[in-house]
């Protein structure tokens, strides 16, 4: 069959699809563009594809044979789902093997906010490193503070793990709530989205970004948090309203910002930028060679299997393809 493969893989790990498959894959490190995908998508079956490729209606249109979408990322907002699952095409992701990355990289954004572990570096790079003094770069003690995840599921759960060493009290917010036996395992207590913005020292955002998240953090809700507290996002940039976040953050309503995402990504506000009071990170949470390799591992094993026409393991409409007549 064809497959299109939109990012630039090693050869070993492209032979397991070359092995079975006619394959054009992306060489080069930035992402294939738009017209390039649109103009390779007319006889592939297979299309695996990166959180920045959007597999929309447009491309659809023109995917007349596609049979499988294999993700390369746990997000999926680039996909539209329905519209696959209309047309008979298998779509997966890749969950599980980058939690422990971006959960650390949570943390890393933390405590790089709260310590002002970028704008130290800067000083030393930049002026020269003066003196100690008792006063210079004083942060915000991480340790035994409250942090609030909103969307407690396998990112937010190991954020919450990570937040036990650190001897933080932990709230969550999300719409269905945790078992007690659960919650007590997780040393964490659910709490209204309101109450968990007035109570916590960090706020760190773990939720997909669909039509109810999308500016889920905005105006009113950067209102209830306190003058002193953090706002981290690993998630997706458009479930912060990134103009009310640069307000907040003049105005002095938050005290800092760690953003690994944005709302127009890769574009930055520009009023995010000259802030020292925010860190600011190029979409790297799942970025180490060991959860790229796993995602990659994940991504071509789903796209093998659906080529199949078995259940990849990872299928997220398999239950709605199952009995649809594949036209
Ligand atoms: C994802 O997988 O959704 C991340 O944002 C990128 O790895």
């Amino acid at each position: 069959m064809d497959v299109l493969v939109t990012i630039s893989l090693d050869h070993d790990m492209l032979a397991p699809i070359e092995a079975r498959h006619v394959v054009t894959a992306h060489s080069g490190h930035g992402p294939m563009d738009r017209d390039t995908l649109v103009s390779l998508i007319g006889d592939k079956e297979g299309l695996l594809c990166t959180i920045t490729d959007r597999v929309d209606e447009s491309l659809l249109k023109r995917a007349n044979r596609l049979r499988v979408v294999a993700n390369y990322g746990v997000g999926y907002d680039n996909i539209h789902l329905e519209a696959c699952t209309k047309r008979g095409i298998a779509v997966s992701n890749t969950p599980d093997v980058l939690t422990d990355a971006t959960a650390d990289l949570t943390f890393a954004l933390i405590l790089a906010v709260a310590r002002r572990v970028v704008e130290g570096d800067n000083m030393v790079r930049q002026k020269g490193f003066q003196a100690w003094t008792p006063f210079g770069f004083l942060g915000t003690e991480v340790s035994g503070k409250t942090l609030g995840i909103i969307g407690l599921g396998r990112i937010g759960k190991a954020v919450a793990r990570r937040a036990k060493g650190f001897g933080m009290a932990v709230l969550y917010y999300q719409r269905s709530r945790l078992s007690p036996e659960e919650e007590e395992a997780l040393c964490v207590e659910y709490a209204d989205l309101y109450d968990l913005l007035g109570q916590s020292d960090f706020v760190s955002l773990h939720v997909p970004l669909t039509d109810k998240t999308r500016h889920l953090i905005g105006r009113r809700e950067l209102d209830h948090m306190r003058p002193t507290a953090f706002l981290i996002n690993t998630s997706r940039g458009p479930v912060v309203d990134e103009e009310a976040l640069v307000e907040a953050l003049e105005k002095g309503t938050i005290s800092g910002a760690g953003l690994d995402v944005y709302e127009k990504e890769p574009e930055v506000h520009p009023g995010l930028l000259g802030k020292e009071n925010t860190v600011l990170l190029p979409h790297m949470g799942s970025a180490t060679m060991e959860t790229r390799k796993k995602m990659a591992q994940r991504a071509i094993q789903n796209l093998l299997l659906g080529l199949e026409e078995k259940r990849p393991p990872d299928c997220l409409n398999w239950e709605q393809l199952k009995g649809q007549k594949i036209p």
